[in-house]
């Protein structure tokens, strides 16, 4: 694909086709992947490729959970899950089909980042440090963006993050690694191609960011 086709059109895919992957195209996109950038390069991910069934089904009740405590949250019209905002909202059960084909997703991807190899460099501030992310998340953004040069699409997902301690002695989650996604990979039923987002204007400004909206 040309690159500017996947930046542009590589939607999130949750469905799949019963074609499996074969192990060397998810080779092919790892090995694609690992080339993203992280701070000092210290590359610190890890993958799990999750085949085991009953794995699958445990990360899956636990993803099921979070999933229904969000859309009940999301129902009260904030952000769910926003830092400093308590969720008081009860789950709300809803269907996930992604989760309910957790045995035949043809790709679960555990992903995984050695905290001791990230610089978290808002770490000192009175606020949740986010800049540690940016040494995770391109490499999974990668793994999908190289998946559809596979024909693949997929999804990061990070719902099971919220389960970490419950989910970490089955994954074996290695000491003082965090869980930061969970990739679902296959042949899309259906790749989403045209994306919402906001325009450049809506988002860019002119010397501060109160400043005047930024135009070509
Ligand atoms: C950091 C991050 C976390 C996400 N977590 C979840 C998740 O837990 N479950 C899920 O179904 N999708 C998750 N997504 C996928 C987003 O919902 C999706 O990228 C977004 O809604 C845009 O959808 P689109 O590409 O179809 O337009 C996540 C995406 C990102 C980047």
């Amino acid at each position: 694909m040309e690159l500017l086709d996947a930046l542009r059109s590589t939607g999130a895919v949750r469905a799949f086709t019963d074609e499996p992957v074969s192990d060397a195209a998810l080779h092919a996109v790892l090995d694609t992947a690992r080339f993203a950038p992280s701070g000092g390069n210290r590359q610190p991910w890890k993958v799990a490729v999750v085949r085991d069934l009953d794995a699958r089904r445990e990360m899956a009740a636990l993803m099921r959970e979070v999933w229904e405590e969000y859309v009940g949250a999301n129902a009260t019209g904030v952000t769910a899950f926003a830092f400093g905002r308590s969720i008081d909202a009860p789950p709300i059960a809803a269907p996930n089909p992604l989760l309910d084909a957790i045995d035949t997703v043809p790709v679960v991807l555990a992903i995984a980042a050695d905290l001791d190899s990230i610089a978290m460099m808002d770490g000192n501030l009175d606020r949740p440090p986010v800049t540690g992310g940016a040494s995770i998340y391109p490499f999974c953004w990668s793994i999908l963006l190289a998946a559809r040069e596979h024909g693949l699409g997929g999804v990061l997902t990070t719902f099971l993050s919220r389960r970490e301690p419950t989910i970490a002695d089955r994954l074996a989650l290695p000491h003082h690694h965090a869980l930061v996604a969970t990739i679902f990979l296959g042949h899309p039923v259906h790749q989403n191609t045209k994306l919402k987002r906001h325009a450049v204007g809506d988002f860019t400004t002119i010397d501060r960011f109160d400043g005047s909206p930024f135009h070509a």
